[in-house]
């Protein structure tokens, strides 16, 4: 398959795969894909991040390379590693006794890549898909300062070198993709690697859209209502505002208990698709018939 070619057709590719973004996120990708350098996708939790590089990579016809981040997260998990058991069992099979020259051509192959574990980020250099695959750094502001520096290290020269076989450097640059919740502010200068791209919250009628592509059991009434509710809920004082996500449960889940309107009782009860704090839950609870009344008449 041939690669987009325009800002329409990144839309309309997007939305073949039920991915409703809108043309500033298409516009951003095509120039990320045009200027080859990463995106950088910062959001709210749910709003559909990690979703739009998943789609990305069907819509190119290329291998998605996810790497979730976390805190901790090192170069043995991001990388590479050593496969430390099976070089013990290889030096175990060449048995007792054996000379000065066998010992070194043992050791020269157990550092070789038949025993490298190949993690996502030097998989994603050292590929050679016929579409350069996409490269998902998910939640990076999970990860620490040091590991981000790395990163942004990694994404200048696209190379890794690994000191027992030497460096790597990538034949062809992967789509890299690069999310963030925005827990905490990632590092300018890895900002300034890249282009930078906002998802908000969907305004009403873009959330319908999603809800009827993504959860299309959902009744039009039901999906336009539940839709309507969640962007009340948004308005509110919340510990934990629901995303997308919990749009798409909520209306799923509503479906399932067969109705097709929502009313005060049903969305009571079923609150928990999409608030997931005691606290939340009960600051709502009083407010559930003027919010339902509400989202009947958006
Ligand atoms: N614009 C959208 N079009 C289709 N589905 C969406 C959209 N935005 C969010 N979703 C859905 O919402 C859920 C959460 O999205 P996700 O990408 O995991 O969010 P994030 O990575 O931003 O936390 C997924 O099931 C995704 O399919
Ligand atoms: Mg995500």
């Amino acid at each position: 398959m041939s690669g987009p070619q325009t800002i329409e057709d990144i839309e309309s590719r997007l939305r073949e795969r039920r991915y409703i973004g809108d043309r500033s996120l298409a516009t951003s990708i095509f120039l990320a894909l045009k200027l080859q350098k990463p995106l950088f996708i910062e959001g709210e939790a749910g709003v559909g991040k990690t979703e739009a590089a998943k789609v990305m990579a069907e819509v190119l016809g290329a291998r998605l390379i996810r790497l979730q981040c976390y805190e901790g997260i090192d170069l043995a998990h991001a990388v590479y590693e050593w496969n430390y058991p099976r070089q013990l069992l290889h030096i175990r099979l060449m048995g007792e006794g054996t000379n000065k020259t066998d010992r070194l051509v043992a050791e020269r192959e157990i550092f070789s890549s038949e025993f490298l574990l190949r993690r996502p980020l030097l998989d994603a250099i050292d590929n050679d898909d016929a579409t350069p695959p996409v490269l998902l750094i998910d939640e990076i502001d999970r990860s620490d300062e040091e590991f981000e520096a790395f990163l942004l290290e990694l994404l200048s020269d696209f190379q890794v070198s690994i000191p027992e076989i030497g460096t790597i450097k990538a034949r062809q640059v992967p789509f890299v993709v690069i999310t963030s919740n925005r827990t905490r502010e990632v590092h300018d200068a890895l900002k300034r690697r890249c282009l930078y791209h906002w998802i908000d919250y969907p305004d009403l009628d873009k959330e319908v859209e999603i809800v009827r592509a993504r959860a299309p059991e959902a009744a039009d009434g039901l999906a336009r209502e539940v839709a309507a509710l969640v962007q009340g809920l948004r308005g509110m004082d919340l510990y934990k505002v629901p995303g997308v996500a919990e749009t798409l449960d909520w209306a799923r889940s509503l479906a399932a208990l067969g109705a097709t309107r929502i009313d005060a009782n049903l969305v009571s009860a079923t609150m928990g698709a999409a608030l997931k704090y005691q606290e939340d839950l009960e600051r709502v609870r009083e407010q559930v018939p003027a919010l339902v009344e509400k989202a009947q008449r958006a």
